[in-house]
């Protein structure tokens, strides 16, 4: 059967006439690549998708048990010795890779061009969020007398501008080398009544399929197997918008390795008990990042014989794997969300169509969902005001402001701690300071 047939076949098994209707009538061109994008789509699992947007999901059966930390803060001497050894030998191994997820939308923020590309106001001058993290990188290295390989995971969307914007700030002195960029993989985009989007350029509409995607992409990329053929054992999972995002912690990964545990997270104590973040569990005995909308009240609200929330550890997108577990992470299906949302289509007549209000599904797995086929998680308490400065939001809560706000209080105090220490140098780098007294 041609493949014409074969496409056409599909279509009409899942009730998607109305794309047959547009591929008979496009340039060959236009239809072999419409095509082949029609092949590479797995239907039955998008019928999955589309049929749960109509459920929700029910956790009343399932026994939700706090989940165990230790705080940065509260170790002993030696514990945090024994961890920072045990982190800095894995890292100057050159066993060490660090990932950064700069493939979402950034909607909320609404700055056009990818969000590692917007500059945030420190310091007089400014800095990019790319440009901070490879400082962060780039301190880690110095510390450590190594290069750690960076990978940074792009959307089919924002991939050209986000590699043109690196080029041409010579990726802020990071060895290029060192540094992999690869693309996220998508889905298509339904609307409510199931159908396939089609775009103005008449292909199927589609959209990163969310952060859970990062596993299966880092395999199928290659990026996964060139760790493993360079040695690399441990996985940093960070995003590209937490200013204060540490992500070389010694304490952390040395902690892991202790533990012996697949994978581990840093977290931050919730503000208050209804803070509207997601927080680590158990969950039917593995482990869960629960969002709050779905913590009972009366849980969100318990506190300890110490008087600490139950489940007070929140997510702050730092997590730490074995290669092994991305490995397993990577074959895993994970969970997809749905989100309702405007996305425009070109309709039976081939006009677009650009609406006022949602229209349309867009599924998304989010990177915590892997957590559950493991049996344990190694968290680590740090603290907001030395780990979380996320920019989110144009305003309010989360935003530029509050970052800027959070990043320059934090490296004001290294920089009155290390002119106690005698040594700090501000001509050349507000960063180096860390470096020095913390080496
Ligand atoms: P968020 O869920 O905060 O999404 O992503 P976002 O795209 O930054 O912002 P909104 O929700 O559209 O306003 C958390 C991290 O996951 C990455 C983001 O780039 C960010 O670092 N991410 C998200 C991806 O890499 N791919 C995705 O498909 C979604």
């Amino acid at each position: 059967m041609d493949r014409l047939q074969d496409t056409i076949n599909i279509l009409r098994e899942y009730q998607q006439e109305h794309v047959i209707n547009l591929i008979e009538r496009l340039d060959e061109e236009r239809q072999r690549t419409l095509i082949e994008q029609i092949q590479g789509i797995d239907f039955q699992q998008l019928t999955e998708m589309y049929n749960n947007t109509k459920r929700k999901i029910e956790f009343k059966k399932s026994k939700i048990e706090p989940l165990k930390y230790l705080d940065k803060e509260k170790l002993t001497k030696e514990q945090k010795e024994r961890f920072d050894e045990l982190g800095k030998q894995v890292i100057q191994n050159g066993e060490y890779a660090v990932v950064t997820m700069a493939g979402g939308q950034g909607t909320r923020l609404g700055h056009t061009g990818p969000k590692g590309t917007f500059k945030l106001d420190v310091y007089g001058k400014g800095k990019y969020l790319f440009e901070i993290l490879a400082e962060n990188l780039k301190d880690a290295n110095k510390k450590y007398n190594t290069t750690i390989h960076w990978y940074i995971m792009t959307s089919k969307d924002n991939n050209e501008q986000t590699v043109q914007f690196l080029e041409k700030h010579n990726y802020f002195g990071y060895n290029r080398k060192y540094v992999t960029i690869f693309i996220q993989s998508e889905l298509p985009i339904l609307d409510q009544d199931g159908k396939l989007l089609i775009g103005k350029d008449y292909r199927i509409k589609e959209a990163s399929d969310g952060n859970g995607g990062t596993y299966s992409s880092l395999r199928a990329s290659g990026a996964l197997s060139e760790m493993k053929n360079n040695g690399i054992k441990w996985v940093f999972i960070g995003g590209v918008d937490n200013v204060l995002l540490k992500m070389a912690d010694i304490t952390l990964l040395g902690m892991a390795i202790e533990q012996n545990v697949q994978i581990a997270s840093k977290s931050v104590v919730k503000a208050n008990p209804h803070e509207k973040v997601g927080v680590f569990c158990k969950m039917n005995g593995h482990p869960k990042v629960i969002e709050y909308a779905e913590l009972p009240e009366k849980m969100a609200e318990q506190v300890d014989e110490n008087g600490e929330l139950k489940f007070g550890e929140s997510n702050i997108i730092c997590h730490l794997y074995t290669i092994e577990a991305i490995e397993k992470a990577s074959k895993e299906p994970l969970i997809y969300h749905s989100a309702f949302k405007k996305n425009s289509y070109i309709d039976e007549n081939g006009n677009e169509v650009i609406p006022e209000a949602p229209n349309s599904y867009k599924f998304e797995s989010f990177i915590f969902d892997a957590f559950e086929i493991f049996d344990d998680i190694g968290i680590l308490r740090g603290k907001r005001e030395e780990d979380f400065a996320p920019v989110k939001n144009a305003e309010g809560v989360d935003s530029p402001r509050t970052a800027k706000e959070l990043y320059e209080r934090f490296w004001n105090k290294q920089k009155e701690e290390s002119l106690i220490y005698g040594n700090y140098d501000i001509e050349n780098n507000i960063n180096q300071p860390f470096i020095k007294i913390f080496q």
